[in-house]
């Protein structure tokens, strides 16, 4: 049986250009309201009382971060991300397995480019996988009907089959492990060159399960511009 006593860390990647929102400035550092996008990611692990520390991955050329009062924050570590959101999360860790973090420590991986993350969804992954061996992530459950493509074209598709969705879950971050287990994970799927897009695929490919928590559906990731328009707008009716 695990501690429940864990401590509780964060890994933000924030080292990516943002090719596909098009801008010359990352998107990460796009404002947003009367912040910055990824002022606004980590705004909840900087005010939960059980994140212990959260460790910022950044592009060994970037210029912005230094801008930013945030880049002060006594809670905050930064290190030099990688050329694949893997890579940069891999630095992240490595750089908390040599500080006094404990292997059954919890890390939540959240992207810097995803703002409207709510406070009380954070406390319900935090309070729901306290106890568990492995670890979670939050997810909710797809509510329009899916279909499935005969092959990928640029803009007009033909349909396969429509899928059951009943059993399909669309993954979000945080994504919640302990530390040694990710670690392994990850030094796993790069030894075998898996692709992963999450740290939750890292774990399933070394056979360990990974819990889904249902939080809510505007944690959005910021990927195209139009993206960034919407996240606006959950922002403004966000309490907080
Ligand atoms: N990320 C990172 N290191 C990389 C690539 C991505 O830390 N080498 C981070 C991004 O900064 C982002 C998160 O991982 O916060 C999610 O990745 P994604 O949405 O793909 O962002 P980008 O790679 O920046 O965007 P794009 O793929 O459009 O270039
Ligand atoms: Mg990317």
């Amino acid at each position: 049986m695990v501690s429940a006593t864990s401590r509780h860390w964060a890994i933000i990647p924030a080292a990516g250009a943002g090719s596909r929102v098009g801008s010359i400035t990352p998107k990460q550092y796009l404002p947003i309201n009367d912040t910055t996008v990824i002022e606004a990611s980590l705004y909840c692990f900087l005010k939960h009382p059980e994140i212990a520390g959260v460790v910022v991955a950044l592009h060994e050329g970037d210029q912005h971060w230094a801008t930013l009062s945030v880049a002060k924050n006594e809670k905050i570590h930064t290190v030099v991300g990688g050329k694949s959101r893997a890579d940069s999360v891999n630095n992240a860790v490595e750089y908390l397995i040599n500080t006094p973090a404990d292997d059954t420590d919890f890390v939540l991986v959240h992207d810097a480019a995803r703002p409207c993350l709510r406070y009380s969804d954070l406390e319900l992954l935090i309070s729901t996988l306290k106890t568990d061996e492995v670890g979670g992530v939050l997810a909710s459950p797809v509510s329009d009907t899916l279909k499935l493509v005969k092959s990928k074209e640029q803009t007009v598709n033909t349909v396969s089959e429509t899928l059951d969705r009943d059993k399909i879950w669309r993954a979000f971050t945080p994504q919640m492990f302990r530390l040694k287990l990710l670690k392994q994970a990850l030094t796993h799927s790069k030894d075998k060159s898996i692709v992963i897009t999450d740290e939750a695929s890292a774990i399933e490919a070394i056979n360990l399960q990974v819990k889904l928590v249902q939080g809510h559906s505007d944690n959005i990731k910021i990927t195209h511009q139009e993206d960034l328009e919407l996240a606006e707008v959950i922002l403004k009716n966000q309490w907080r």
